[in-house]
């Protein structure tokens, strides 16, 4: 036994200096973990001790039992390890309300810049304790985002809560293959602009196996997003899982390849949607919604092509191509009548549109209506075929 034991640690020991790893813990770097010290600077030595250190893989710890008070920050890469491991079991807390923020229009709490090869790993909670930032109903722009993430490309997010933050929770930029799974969003449905994970830019970005329930999208994804696979994800309350808005202010809007698959929208505001401004230009195709299960969700299916926020208007004289989209196996209910709304553009149409196997059905046992506008596409069902494809094709 006592050999077995003796050859073991031999063997880690030997694991350890071959891949050269140690593990820094925050408590090391003097934090405190009480909730009410402020430990944003043992975080800061933490980051430059490990993203600066020999070690292959730099290893953080931030235990559990421990709540850790941070004010906004920004951890900055490139690193000298090829990859940064967070073991996250204890709790984050933004500091209590906006006036104790250090910078309190700061449009990020938590960022990190240029990792690559990032996990943040564990059964920690992050809470941006927000709720003062919706009561004063503080302007969009002056309000931060939980965790960010700018060109931090093989990242990996595991197992974390977070909850209540100012604004978006995660927001992801710049990034190229990024694993997002088995965690929980939470924050109230009325908070403000509250998206549950944006996607920006980024390539080759699966979410799954994850709950989220907030006051706006439960996912968003936004220009230059290509390869984004979502699965499994139980959404609602929310504004359920979009692409868009595109084409804001004229913007050259590009998404490609989206694959929705075994979602579930429980009381969601909508479902499945696509969003695009007038005047805008560029594309949004490939995209797919399946397997989707509904709960009184209202809007299950959406196009628009006339999305107009805040009063603005945009020009007519151009639009965001929308071509290959499917939705396919939508069964439950919806709490509106009109739970399909294809909307499109007179100037592009919504190109190679697929609708099978939708079974949507009102909670009153109405059956619900579709509304399509320059929609071009096929249905098995004949009575989809009629209401939606049949009366706007293109010849
Ligand atoms: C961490 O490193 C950055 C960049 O070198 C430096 O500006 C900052 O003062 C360091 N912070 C701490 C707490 O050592
Ligand atoms: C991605 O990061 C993980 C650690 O998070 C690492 O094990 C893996 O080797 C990295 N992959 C690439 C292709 O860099
Ligand atoms: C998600 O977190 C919230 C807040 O901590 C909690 O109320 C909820 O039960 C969690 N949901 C899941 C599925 O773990
Ligand atoms: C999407 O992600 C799921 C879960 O990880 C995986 O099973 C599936 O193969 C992925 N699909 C694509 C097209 O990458
Ligand atoms: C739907 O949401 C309601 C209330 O939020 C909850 O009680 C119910 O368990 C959810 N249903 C499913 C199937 O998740
Ligand atoms: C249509 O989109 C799907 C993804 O939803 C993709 O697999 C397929 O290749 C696309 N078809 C064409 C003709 O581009
Ligand atoms: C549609 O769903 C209802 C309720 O779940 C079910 O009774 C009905 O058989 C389904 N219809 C089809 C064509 O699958």
């Amino acid at each position: 036994m006592e050999t077995i034991l003796g050859l073991s640690i031999l063997v880690n020991l030997l694991c350890f200096s071959f891949v050269k790893s140690q593990n820094y813990n925050v408590l090391d770097f003097g934090a405190k973990g009480d909730g009410q010290t402020d430990d944003s600077y043992a975080f800061a030595k933490m980051w430059n001790a490990t993203c600066g250190g020999e070690e292959s893989i730099g290893k953080l710890v931030i235990p559990a039992g421990k709540t850790f008070l941070l004010q906004p920050r920004v951890f900055q890469g490139p690193c000298r390890s090829s990859s940064i491991h967070i073991q996250f079991d204890g709790v984050i807390v933004a500091p209590s309300n906006k006036e104790a923020w250090s910078i309190p229009k700061s449009q990020m709490w938590i960022g990190f810049s240029d990792v690559t090869g990032l996990a943040i790993v564990g059964s920690g909670t992050i809470n941006g304790r927000g709720s003062s930032f919706w009561e004063q109903k503080v302007k969009v722009s002056e309000r931060a985002t939980a965790l960010h993430f700018s060109r931090c490309d093989n990242l990996t997010i595991n197992g974390i809560t977070l909850i209540d933050s100012p604004k978006s929770h995660i927001s992801i930029q710049v990034s190229k293959t990024v694993a997002i799974s088995k965690i929980n969003i939470s924050s109230p449905e009325s908070s403000p602009n509250t998206d549950g994970i944006n996607v920006h830019g980024s390539t080759d970005v699966n979410i799954f196996d994850s709950t989220i329930q907030s006051g706006d999208d439960c996912i968003a994804i936004s220009t230059g997003s290509v390869n984004i696979n979502i699965t499994r994800i139980n959404c609602g309350p929310g504004h359920g899982i979009s692409v868009g808005s595109l084409g804001e202010d004229g913007e050259k809007a590009e998404v490609s390849g989206v694959q929705v698959t075994h979602c579930t929208f429980n009381r969601t505001m909508n479902g499945a949607r696509i969003k695009t401004w007038p005047g805008g230009e560029g594309y949004a195709r490939d995209i797919s919604f399946e397997d989707i299960t509904l709960i009184d969700a209202k809007n299950p299916i959406i196009i628009d092509q006339n999305y107009i926020d805040k009063g603005r208007h945009g020009q007519t004289d151009s639009a965001v191509m929308i071509s290959n989209i499917t939705f396919v196996g939508f069964r439950g209910t919806s709490l509106t009548k009109d739970a399909m709304t294809l909307d499109c553009s007179p100037i592009t149409h919504c190109k190679d549109v697929v609708m099978d196997g939708i079974n949507i059905t009102m909670a009153g046992g109405e059956k619900p209506t579709v509304n399509c506008q320059y929609v071009d596409g096929e249905s098995s069902d004949i009575n989809l075929m009629h209401d939606c494809f049949k009366g706007n094709t293109t010849a």
